[in-house]
C-alpha cells in the first residue's frame, strides 16, 4: 500500500444548484445542500478510497462543521493526528454555485485553514508522515487552501523525508513562490490555474500545451486538467493529451481533486505518467457523476471498471 501525506484544507460546502449563476444585483432561487469539502479533504478521501494508507495535516475550528470532519476523517481510516482545532477560527466554508451543466462557481473562506502553520506542517512530518511505508517515503500532496508558510513547510519537510511531491496550485495564483515551485516534482493546475501562471489563455489541449513551455521550470512533470478535455502531460521524452472516459455529468464538484489523488496515487505505486493520467482521468470523471464534494470521491474497483469498459468501447 502506497503513502500519501495531505496538506488538507477542511471546508464546508453550501450548496446552490440553480439554473444559472446570478447576475449583479439579482436573486435567484435554486436547491440547498450541504457537503464535506475542501480541496485537500477531498483529496485525503479520494487517495484513502483508491488503496492509499493516508495522513493529514490540518486545522478545523472548535465547532459543529469541524467535529464533522474529524468524525469523518475517522470514518474513512485516514490518521488525522496532526489535525488540530483553533480556539479562535471557525472551520472553513464555502459556498458553491452549480448549474445545471454541472459546472461550478465557489467562493472559499478559509478561517482556520488559513491559521495553519509552518511549524505545524513541520512537525507533522517528524511525527506522523516520515513513518515509511514498506520501505518507500511516499508522496506528498498539497494544494494553497491553507496558508503559503505551511504549504512551503510541508513540500520542503517532505523533501528531506524523501517523498514525491505533488502540487495543486488551487485557488489560481498569479504567481508560486520560487522554492515551492522548485520542491513541487509534479504541478497540476486546471486550465484557470495555469492561465493565472502562465498569462497565456488556457481552452484546448493545444493551449495547454503551448501555456506548459512557458510554466516556469522546476517540476519534472506538469499536468493540466481540462474537465470533459481530459488532461495535458508534458515530462521528459514525454507530450501527452489523455482524454477522459465519457460519463453523465452530474457535479464536477471535486472533480479535479479526485484526479490529483489519484495521480499521486498511482505515481506513488511507482505508475508512469501516462498510466497515471489516464487513472486519474477516470477518477476525476467519475467524480463528476455524483453530487457533492466528499460523496462523490470514488473508490478504487470503480475506477477500474470504468478504465477497463472504456477501453472496450472506442471513442
Ligand atoms: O475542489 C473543490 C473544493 O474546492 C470544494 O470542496 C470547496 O470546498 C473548494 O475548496
Amino acid at each position: 500500500m502506497t503513502r500519501i501525506a495531505v496538506l488538507a484544507s477542511f471546508n464546508m460546502d453550501l450548496v446552490m444548484r440553480a439554473a444559472r449563476r446570478p447576475e449583479a444585483g439579482e436573486t435567484l432561487q435554486g436547491e440547498f445542500a450541504m457537503f464535506l469539502g475542501g480541496k485537500g479533504f477531498n483529496q485525503a478521501v479520494a487517495a484513502r478510497r483508491l488503496g492509499a494508507d493516508v495522513a493529514v495535516v490540518g486545522r478545523v475550528g472548535d465547532d459543529a462543521f469541524g467535529a464533522r470532519f474529524l468524525a469523518a476523517l475517522d470514518a474513512e481510516g485516514i490518521d488525522r493526528t496532526a489535525v488540530s482545532v483553533d480556539a479562535d477560527a471557525g472551520t472553513g466554508v464555502a459556498t458553491v454555485v452549480v448549474e445545471p451543466d454541472g459546472t461550478n462557481t465557489i467562493i472559499q473562506a478559509p478561517r482556520a485553514n488559513r491559521a495553519l502553520t509552518a511549524h505545524d506542517a513541520e512537525r507533522f512530518w517528524q511525527r506522523t508522515a516520515r513513518r515509511p511505508v514498506r520501505g518507500r517515503a511516499g508522496t506528498a500532496l498539497l494544494n494553497l487552501e491553507t496558508s503559503m508558510p505551511a504549504a512551503i513547510a510541508f513540500a520542503r519537510a517532505a523533501r528531506d523525508a524523501g517523498a514525491r511531491v505533488v502540487l495543486n496550485p488551487a485557488p489560481a495564483v498569479s504567481r508560486l513562490p520560487d522554492e515551492l515551485l522548485a520542491l513541487a516534482n509534479v504541478l497540476v493546475p486546471n486550465a484557470l490555474e495555469a492561465q493565472a501562471l502562465t498569462c497565456v489563455s488556457v481552452r484546448t489541449p493545444l493551449d495547454a500545451l503551448g501555456a506548459m513551455m512557458v510554466l516556469p521550470r522546476g517540476p519534472q512533470a506538469l499536468v493540466v486538467t481540462l474537465g470533459e478535455r481530459g488532461a495535458v502531460a508534458v515530462a521528459k521524452d514525454l507530450r501527452l493529451h489523455a482524454p477522459p472516459p465519457a460519463v453523465e455529468v452530474v457535479d464536477t464538484v471535486g472533480a479535479g481533486d479526485a484526479f490529483c489523488a489519484a495521480l499521486a496515487v498511482r505515481l506513488g505505486e511507482g505508475a508512469g505518467i501516462e498510466d497515471a493520467v489516464r487513472f486519474a482521468n477516470a477518477a476525476g470523471a467519475l467524480a463528476a457523476t455524483v453530487a457533492g464534494a466528499e460523496p462523490s470521491m470514488p473508490r478504487r474497483r470503480a475506477v477500474e471498471a470504468l478504465l477497463a469498459s472504456s477501453a472496450a468501447v472506442p471513442r
